[in-house]
């Protein structure tokens, strides 16, 4: 029961946490603080620049999975992913990084590129 009651308790704090975090717009302080971070921790490596995906793993933007998702998943990937602890990065690096994400530019859609239009 204790446990049931804890983990209620933590639910509350996440979602009560992020929707005040999804609520505000990224400022350009903190795009610019989570690109250098992208590029310092590495996801730049698989993720690529701009977090358009790759070779090497999914694409991450403009639309990223929901920010307390997001930070659950790298805290413990469930595949090839490294996992990034507290340590190396904490909350709010991540949602740094997070914003970046969110702002990075939307590909166009595939009609409009002459080579790939049927
Ligand atoms: C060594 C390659 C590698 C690095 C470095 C890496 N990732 Fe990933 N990431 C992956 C792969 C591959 C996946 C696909 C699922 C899996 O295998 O874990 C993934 C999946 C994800 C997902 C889940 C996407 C979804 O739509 O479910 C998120 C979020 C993510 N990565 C964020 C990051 C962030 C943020 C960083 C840097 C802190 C990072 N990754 C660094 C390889 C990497």
């Amino acid at each position: 029961m204790q446990r049931i009651l804890l983990a209620l308790l933590m639910l509350f704090v996440v979602s009560g946490s992020s929707r005040t975090t999804l609520a505000q717009q990224p400022t350009a302080k903190q795009i610019e603080a989570g690109a250098a971070l992208y590029r310092k921790v590495g996801c730049f490596q698989c993720h690529v620049n701009e977090g358009q995906g790759g070779a090497n793993g999914p694409r991450l933007g403009p639309n990223p999975i929901p920010l307390p998702r997001f930070i659950q998943y790298v805290r413990k990937p469930a595949g090839d992913m490294p996992p990034y602890s507290a340590k190396v990065l904490s909350e709010r690096e991540l949602g740094d990084i997070y914003a970046f994400l969110q702002t990075r530019k939307a590909p166009p859609p595939v009609n409009t590129i002459p080579q790939l239009a049927p």
